[in-house]
């Protein structure tokens, strides 16, 4: 049967893949077996996620600058990537962003940034990067949701979070239903609280407790880390999971379970 979790022959896309957990799940799938590249809109980050994987796994991925919630450049990113590739069968989306306020004073520009950027601009990749899919019969999409597309926060501030990752868990099962008939697979990950980039502002205003707190609460007492997507990420992308389409991995440490 061989090894059903390889990624080897694969070429994979991984938007946000300087971020936190962009970046570890970048390395994974170049460890098991893909070619990579990554691309957001920092060039900064983009050279400093391809040297740190360089020097954690000894492999060299690629990079494009691309603002994911600008339609021309997802339609550039697909053009470049599949000129470089050849083809390109795998696509994460592991670009984000989570502004909290409370729901009554929640800025509308910075509520619909968030649209734009957590659910447009991944329906943009998706539409773009399936377009190509499509007239190869064959792909693997995998959405970076959360815990909070399922389940509401008992504090205020969460409100377009909640949103855009609600809307997005449904565009993920949308486009299973659409594309399930080319074999291309749509499947989302829903991490709990992870220490990114995105989360550490957050969690250093909630005081000295947050993470102690934080994982006391979770069945299994301890923080998120990026390396809890890699796996979820790699069985998505692989054959392992070829008849597992529209579905939601929790990597939460339980908190769905008693959420
Ligand atoms: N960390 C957590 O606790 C947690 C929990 C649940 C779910 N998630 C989700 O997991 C995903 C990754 O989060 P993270 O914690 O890894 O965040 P992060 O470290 O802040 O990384 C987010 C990445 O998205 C990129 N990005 C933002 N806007 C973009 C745009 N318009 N076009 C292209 N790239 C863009 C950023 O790069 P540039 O700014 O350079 O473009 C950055 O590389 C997000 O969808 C997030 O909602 C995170």
């Amino acid at each position: 049967m061989g090894n059903m979790f390889s990624l080897q022959g694969k070429n994979a896309v991984i938007v946000g893949g300087a971020g936190g957990l962009g970046q570890a799940i970048a390395q994974g799938i170049a460890e098991s077996g893909a070619k990579v590249a990554i691309a957001s809109r920092s060039e900064v980050s983009l050279q400093r996620a391809v040297q740190e994987i360089k020097a954690a796994c000894g492999i060299e991925v690629k990079y494009y600058i691309v603002d994911a919630s600008v339609e021309s450049s997802v339609e550039a990113l697909v053009i470049d990537s599949v000129r470089d590739f050849g083809r390109v069968d795998i696509l994460v989306n592991a670009q984000g962003f989570n502004k909290k306020f409370k729901a009554e004073e929640f800025p509308m520009d910075i509520f619909e940034q968030m649209f734009d950027v957590n659910v447009v601009g991944v329906m943009m990749c998706c539409k773009h990067f399936g377009k190509h899919m499509i007239k190869n019969g064959y792909g693997k999409i995998v959405n970076l949701s959360s815990v909070r597309g399922k389940i509401a926060t008992r504090g205020a501030g969460n409100a377009g979070y909640c949103g855009t990752k609600g809307a997005l868990d449904m565009v993920t099962r949308q486009l299973a239903s659409e594309f399930g008939q080319y074999n291309i697979t749509v499947n989302a990950i829903g991490p709990t609280v992870t220490e990114t980039p995105m989360m550490t502002d957050i969690l250093n205003s909630r005081g000295p407790n947050a993470r102690k707190d934080m994982a006391e609460n979770l069945p299994m007492k301890r923080m998120a880390l990026p390396s809890d997507c890699v796996g979820p990420a790699v069985f998505l992308c692989s054959d392992a999971s070829g008849f597992v389409t529209g579905n939601i991995i929790y990597p939460d440490g339980g908190l769905t379970a008693i959420g």
